[in-house]
């Protein structure tokens, strides 16, 4: 597979990502308070395996190592969550001075190895003590975020640049809220349609706390988007890829761009919008870039008596899957860059997220060869060069997963690292990918220097 490198930009950032709950562990050191995810995943059947996030990759004790890993790979950027908890154990109040401190000192290494570390503040793992006093369905909540965004951006603002305020919200808001299978774990659509917009309240409450921290802040928010496919050209199924288009994407980036809440999902939802005068204003915070996770399509169709958004999902047969079952569909991730230029007028992009799981064994000679990740990577990168190409202002890649590391429900079955992870051991072997990603970025790198 050719990945036309020319087209992307000579200062692109070549990043791995990963979340903190998904690979710190430590979740009882140093005044760490629990997350909506430790509840979740220490109760019985919430998670495969009744896996939890205790130890994790123990990357709280062993991010040295993980830093020698990215350079190792030739990274030159690296996304990370800070974990709400830590910092600020009650939720809100007084900041946890030691969870500062590690964050400091993760980020002093990263800049002493040359990786520019670009900071999510929100991946999912909401104070506890913050659920039990009504969690993002309040507006509290909120508010409380945007106090923690301060704290972090008071102290590590001198050195981190690039922000993210929150990782898919659709995530929190709708599989917390309304599917029940991510923490908190509810089903219950009005709490569902709450807590999706009181992140996007908490999101631009946050970028006016960072922007009054750092004046030289880049922020952006995280999405997962999908492409939405009607499973036929019935009339109901097109109508239902349309619901399922809004449910996915227009929710989320709407709003953010000004354009308020969409009419037509407000109806499908039925749930009536905790509105205060200013709230548009402030979720339409200007921003300096958009990130896009993206791993798979959807194929719907019409689903009358099913919950919110009354589609559902279909799975197509004769294509390939990923461990996850999900499709893949490398095109889908050039659409959706270009949907993101031409539709909302990015200036800048990145992808923020973008991998596939596979059942990895690490060889008796100590090699994990992972050939179908290797074709994920590069089909995908190619389509992010296309998309380049066209015009889409792509500024970075980063892979999921730096690790092997906790997904989520699916516990620590399914493997999205570049590096593989022996939980017994924590011993940690790039894989077959991982090298290959390194070559990707060897030639780019190669190329900006024939050019120059
Ligand atoms: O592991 C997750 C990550 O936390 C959020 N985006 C999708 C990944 C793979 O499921």
């Amino acid at each position: 597979m050719t990945i036309d490198l020319a087209a992307l930009p000579q200062d692109f950032l070549w990043g791995t990502a990963t979340s903190a709950y998904q690979i710190e562990g430590a979740v009882a050191e140093d005044g760490r308070s629990p997350s909506i995810w430790d509840t979740f995943s220490h109760t019985p059947g919430k998670i495969a395996g009744d896996d939890h996030g205790d130890t994790a990759c123990d990357h709280y004790h062993r991010w040295p190592e993980d830093i020698g890993l990215m350079r190792e790979l030739g990274a030159n950027a690296y996304r990370l969550s800070l974990s709400w908890p830590r910092v600020v154990p009650g939720g809100d109040g007084p900041p946890n001075l030691k969870g500062l401190d590690f964050y400091d000192r993760l980020i002093d290494g990263l800049l002493a190895a040359g990786i520019t570390p670009s900071v999510t503040l929100y991946h999912w793992d909401l104070p506890q003590v913050l659920q039990d006093r009504g969690g993002w369905p309040e507006r509290d909540t909120a508010e409380h975020f945007a106090a923690y965004a301060a704290v972090v951006a008071e102290r590590l603002g001198d050195r981190v640049a690039h922000w993210a305020t929150l990782n898919e919200p659709l995530c929190s808001a709708w599989i917390g809220h309304l599917e029940g299978t991510m923490a908190p774990g509810l089903t219950d659509l009005t709490a569902a349609v709450r807590a999706s917009y009181h992140l996007l309240l908490g999101h631009g409450l946050a970028v006016q706390a960072i922007r009054a921290a750092v004046p030289r802040a880049a922020i952006g928010i995280v999405n997962n988007l999908s492409t939405v496919h009607p499973a036929s050209d019935r009339p109901e199924d097109l109508a239902a890829a349309a619901r399922m288009d809004g449910h996915t994407n227009r929710w989320w980036l709407d709003p953010v761009h000004g354009r308020g809440f969409p009419s037509d999902m407000r109806e499908v939802y039925g749930v009536e919008l905790p509105e205060r005068e200013g709230d548009l204003a402030t979720i339409a915070a200007p921003l300096d870039w958009l990130g896009l996770n993206y791993y798979f399509p959807a194929w719907v169709s019409d689903d009358p008596d099913g919950p919110a958004p009354h589609a559902r999902s279909v799975r197509r047969s004769g294509v390939p899957r990923t461990g996850m079952d999900w499709e893949v569909d490398p095109s889908g991730i050039e659409t959706l860059l270009l949907r993101l230029t031409d539709e909302y007028g990015a200036r800048r992009l990145y992808v923020t997220e973008n991998g596939s799981a596979y059942p990895d064994v690490v060889r008796p000679d100590g090699t994990v060869d992972d050939p179908e990740r290797q074709a994920y990577l590069s089909g995908h990168l190619a389509a992010c060069a296309s998309a380049a190409r066209k015009g889409a202002p792509l500024a970075g890649y980063f892979a999921w997963s730096l690790l092997d590391n906790f997904e989520w429900a699916y516990g620590y079955d399914k493997r999205f690292g570049l590096v593989h992870v022996d939980y017994r051991t924590q011993a940690r072997t790039i894989k077959g990918t991982g090298r290959h990603y390194a070559d990707i970025i060897r030639r780019h790198r190669e190329g900006v220097a024939k050019a120059a």
